[in-house]
């Protein structure tokens, strides 16, 4: 039926009434799909390759040559484009000026925050805590929209074993549960309560799938994922995405098993789509369909075009295949009109969901709510659960402040106010950072810090002012070094291959240590270094990642004991890049190595008889343990655990098992201890990880103070996919609640 064309207000009036009229007695479903069916049946095969087109400010170098395309329906969205005004303008072309008044979704990357920078996804993992991360998605949400950005690129949700590969520093780790509850925190508060609130964004989970397991860790190489590998742990954040609304995904660069994920039926059309009813729409990454062409998996443009829309990937971002060849495919039938009809239709449908056709102007006032305090004080808040105590030897931390008389405040990270912001920070502005240094200087006033920079940026090799910053060091009665990665070090096409400390920085730090005097490293990075030299060097070391915004305020609270350092690593510290990929949830193999079977290479002698008997698991000189585990972090009091109880010995299929701890705080100081339970299934069908965590809980727990935690089992939380069929089998169990992957009290139970 077509409908002339009337004050939107009124058609989409029109549409819903429509609606109901057409389908009187039928509760509509979904008015969104409703509206979305009706809008379809008006559209021009232009107008619907326009929405299935996403296109970059870049893209359109002249302002008028964009209002013509968006006047003819060319572009359905627009990523790279902001402002109220220019915003509003533009919508109005597009709700006024086009034939039928489709709203543009306007996308960028808010990763980890828009004006108040929130500490790196990594970061924010550390502080196992989805509520406060929620509440920073939910700001990031606020302010984005204020600027008249609806959709976000986020939450990537990639999980990865090598810290090589940059973009460590953008997701949640190496677990696939703690990921999970992370990914449903952040689509939680970027989507907020109700999609149709104008500060709700469109979420995308990001990079669908397998991204972070890059061969090498060198961004965008391929990867090679068994299928139980992929459901088992690198598709379980996606589909707690997916459950907790997501209303896009994007497809990645990779190359997965030898068919690139922009082009993937299996992970597209059949898990996402029919095992998981996914019925949001599903962006290609940047030029990734296109970039098929390099993969060797389409002859061109126009090839790389079918495939993606074959697979269902819904809208290109940035190149035009689909613009410039779905009329051509159409002719040659090598794509549907069907196709074509399912993806604008999940793009309007989020389009409708979002409130764009009835509310798609920004309120110009709502940008009073940037860089509101309170949000200030939630990044500084996130970024002192954030940050990992990793070594506090000789009551080196927390340092007094009414008693120290000076400290030397040393390194290229200090006062760094854009790198603590981090990789992915677009619209983040450096100068409302509050530096180490500033947060430092406004706690105990200039005249007690002696600061010397000594190295300008972190791959900084001069040494011209060591000498300088020894002196400063004898001045204090404690040195404070900040050192790490510069934010450029990490984040997209940032890989490295050696993952130490970078520069002079490690020749300083001896210098400074050959004072005697008390060293505190902070280390601010977008990547678990490999720090076993400056760790050797340090009485007290502080993994503070790339903290955000209020990262300097965050980190004096800390170190001067406003609050314990909580944080717990939420990715494997490896020795060296050698030991890559080393994960928790390893499999035993059938030589495990053991502290009594490890020959550390400087043991073996000289000369040795010919042995061909092999012997565990082991590195000669890295060993078979990592620097730090998995959940690994410190406090400034102490926990103890104690009476681990299962509610069964043995637990029915049909059943639960509820097993509980106690944890007291033996300290002096009142902390946050991130209470963690692990599993492992010591018998399948296919070999099981060591462990497995399936919960955890973040206690305040005030000094001197017992608390019980429990968890609950279900069967399906022991389910695992074997490469036939997910499957739940029956045998003994071992179970573990502790403060790290590494330690805690064990009991076992029977399945059955
Ligand atoms: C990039 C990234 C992706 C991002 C997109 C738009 O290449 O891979 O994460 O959202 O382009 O900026």
């Amino acid at each position: 039926m077509k409908l002339t064309r009337l004050p939107l207000v009124l058609s989409a009036g029109l549409l819903m009434l429509m609606t109901f009229s057409c389908d009187s007695g039928k509760t509509v479903p979904d008015s969104a799909e409703a509206r979305a069916d009706n809008l379809l049946e008006q559209m021009t095969l232009d107008e619907k390759i326009g929405q299935m087109s996403q296109l970059d400010l870049g893209y359109f170098m002249d302002p008028e040559q964009l209002k013509q395309a968006v006047r003819d329906g060319r572009c359905g969205s627009l990523l790279n484009f902001l402002g109220t005004e220019q915003v509003n303008e533009i919508q109005r072309i597009a709700l006024e000026e086009s034939r039928l008044g489709i709203p543009l979704i306007i996308g960028r990357d808010v990763i980890h925050g828009y004006r108040t920078i929130f500490p790196i996804p990594l970061g924010m993992a550390a502080s196992w805590n989805p509520e406060a991360v929620r509440q920073a998605f939910r700001i990031s949400a606020i302010e984005a929209s204020s600027d008249g950005i609806r959709w976000t690129f986020g939450p990537m949700i990639d999980i990865t074993w090598d810290p090589r590969w940059g973009r460590i520093a953008e997701g949640c780790g190496e677990d696939p549960f703690l990921a999970s509850t992370l990914a449903t925190a952040m689509v939680t508060g970027i989507q907020g309560d109700s999609l149709n609130d104008p500060t709700s964004l469109a979420a995308c989970a990001k990079h669908y799938v397998g991204y972070g397991f890059a061969e090498a860790g060198r961004d965008y190489n391929t990867t090679y994922i068994p299928e139980p590998l992929l459901r088992n742990v690198v598709l379980k954040p996606f589909l707690a995405a997916k459950e907790a609304g997501a209303q896009t995904f994007m497809s990645a660069f990779n190359d997965l098993n030898g068919i690139p994920t922009s082009g993937n039926q299996f992970t597209i059309k059949k898990i996402l789509r029919e095992e998981w009813g996914f019925d949001g729409f599903v962006v290609s990454d940047w030029a990734s369909v296109t970039q098929m062409v390099n993969h060797g998996f389409a002859e061109d443009d126009k090839h790389a075009a079918a495939i993606a829309i074959n697979a269902g990937v819904d809208m290109e971002m940035a190149t035009t295949s689909y613009y410039d060849n779905i009329k051509t495919l159409l002719d040659k039938k090598k794509i549907t009109m069907v196709q074509i009809d399912d993806a604008v239709r999940n793009i309007l449908r989020v389009k409708f969901r979002l409130g764009l056709f009835d509310n798609p102007y920004v309120n110009p006032e709502a940008r009073a709510k940037i860089l509101d305090p309170s949000f200030l004080e939630h990044s500084r808040t996130v970024a002192r659960q954030s940050a990992v105590l990793l070594k506090n030897e000789n009551a080196a931390l927390p340092l007094a402040a009414e008693k120290i008389s000076s400290v030397a405040v040393i390194g290229p990270l200090a006062d760094a106010p854009r790198d603590q912001l981090g990789t992915w920070c677009f619209d983040g502005r450096a100068e409302n950072s509050v530096t180490p240094l500033k947060a430092i200087r406004d706690l105990l006033g200039d005249q007690r810090v002696n600061y010397v920079q000594a190295l300008t940026y972190s791959r900084d090799r001069s040494k011209k002012d060591f000498a300088a910053a020894v002196v400063a060091a004898r001045r204090s009665d404690a040195v404070l070094f900040f050192g790490g990665e510069e934010w450029i070090l990490s984040g997209e096409a940032r890989s490295r291959g050696e993952i130490g400390v970078p520069g002079a920085q490690t020749e300083l730090l001896e210098a400074l240590a050959a004072t005697g005097k008390p060293i505190i490293l902070v280390i601010m990075a977008g990547r678990p270094l490999a720090i076993g030299r400056e760790l050797n060097l340090s009485d007290a070391v502080l993994y503070a990642w790339h903290g955000g915004t209020m990262a300097g305020p965050a980190i004096a609270d800390l170190l001067f004991g406003k609050e314990s350092p909580s944080g717990k690593l939420p990715v494997t510290f490896v020795k060296g890049a050698g030991q890559i990929p080393f994960y928790y949830y390893r499999k035993n193999t059938g030589r495990p190595a053991s502290a009594q079977s490890f020959t550390p290479v400087d043991s073996i002698s000289s000369v040795n008889p010919q042995i061909s008997i092999g012997d565990k698991s082991f590195h000669l000189d890295y060993g078979f343990t990592p620097l730090f585990p998995f959940g690994f972090g410190l406090s400034y009091t102490t926990f103890g655990y104690s009476d681990i109880e299962l509610s069964s010995q043995v637990m029915k299929m049909d059943g639960t098992l509820t097993v509980s701890a106690r944890v007291t705080n033996t300290g002096k100081m009142d902390a946050d201890e991130i209470v963690q339970f692990y599993v492992r299934d010591r018998v399948g069908s296919i070999t099981r990880p060591i462990k497995e965590l399936k919960g955890y809980n973040r206690l305040s727990i005030k000094k001197g103070e017992t608390v019980e935690v429990k968890f609950t089992l279900r069967a399906a939380d022991l389910a695992f996919f074997n490469g036939k069929e997910t499957v739940t089998e029956p045998g003994r169990f071992d179970v573990w609640i502790g403060p790290s992957s590494e330690e805690g009290l064990h009991s076992d139970f029977i399945l059955e």
